[in-house]
């Protein structure tokens, strides 16, 4: 796949993943439309990209305003006059028990990571079927194939990501638009920090696997050919949670013994 010309859009660009992928695709030649709240921080991200960023538009959205979805979507297809590929990034984790979660952390983390990855999706839809051509893909975790203690809603949110994009994937196949599911393991980004903790406040602070994990950057060089050939599913993990994944398929009832009495960070 040649991305040169081409228009990616990219949700949670104003940090970690996100933005390793515009890094990763603004090398590629593409167009790229960046997107998050924070509106100076893609600001950032746009200016360390290089010397030419007239390929580089940033449209500030919340996930949570799918209401505003399609009016974003109206100026981002202005923008370049097409979308190529839409990349669903943006998302927020949790670091609580279901013990200590109120529901509305449970609803913000639905709100955020599915409803916004939905919402988006869908507005992106009807052009990319209407060119017979584009390519989807959701960051999804390792979290969206595992539960684990601490993450009951982000397990559940990235599960649902899981359930919507693959039933998307089987109606997509005859207009030619593929979809990806990423599923990284620990990455070392903002995510723990941003996480919610059980009243909905950030938990601040960077898990000790996210500390020893591998970078956003060293992610996404690594999945950069899979994406390229529009892979439908991708893992990128450290050992531990490729092995829990390995052992989840051959047998869900001794991971979870595994599991059981592992630390969770
Ligand atoms: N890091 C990991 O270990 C890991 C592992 C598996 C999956 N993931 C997934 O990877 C994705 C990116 O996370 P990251 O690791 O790069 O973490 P991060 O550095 O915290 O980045 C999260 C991004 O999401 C955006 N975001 C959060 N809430 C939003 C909202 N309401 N509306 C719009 N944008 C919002 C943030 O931008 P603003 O604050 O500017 O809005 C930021 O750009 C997430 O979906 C996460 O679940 C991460």
């Amino acid at each position: 796949m040649n991305y040169q010309g081409k228009t990616i859009w990219i949700t949670g660009a104003s940090s970690g993943i996100g933005e390793a992928f515009a890094k990763a695709f603004y090398k590629e030649g593409a167009n790229l439309i960046l997107s998050s709240r924070r509106k100076e921080a893609l600001l950032e991200v746009k200016k360390s990209l290089g010397n030419d960023t007239s390929n580089v538009k940033i449209i500030t959205l919340d996930l949570t305003e799918t209401d505003s979805f399609p009016k974003k979507t109206k100026d981002a297809l202005a923008t370049f006059g097409q979308i190529d590929v839409l990349i669903n990034n943006g998302g927020i984790s949790q670091r609580s028990t279901v013990l200590e979660s109120e529901m509305s952390t449970y609803r913000r983390l639905m709100e955020v990571n599915y409803f916004g990855a939905i919402g988006l999706t869908k507005e992106v839809l009807p052009h990319m079927v209407e060119r017979q051509s584009g390519h989807i893909i959701v960051t999804s975790s390792v979290a969206g194939k595992i539960g684990t203690k601490f993450r009951s809603g982000y397990a559940a949110s990235k599960h649902a990501v899981q359930g919507f994009f693959n039933s998307l994937r089987q109606e997509m196949y005859e207009h030619n638009v593929a979809v990806t599911l990423l599923c990284p393991g620990f990455i070392k980004t903002d995510i723990s920090k941003n996480a919610l903790t059980g009243d909905g406040s950030k938990f601040g602070r960077m898990g000790d696997a996210h500390k020893k994990a591998m970078t956003a950057d060293e992610m996404v060089d690594k999945v950069m050919p899979k994406i390229k050939s529009k892979k439908e599913e991708i893992y990128v993990a450290g050992f531990k949670e490729g092995l829990a994944i390995w052992v989840q398929r051959i047998s869900p009832t001794l991971l979870n013994k595994i599991l059981k009495n592992q630390k969770v960070t």
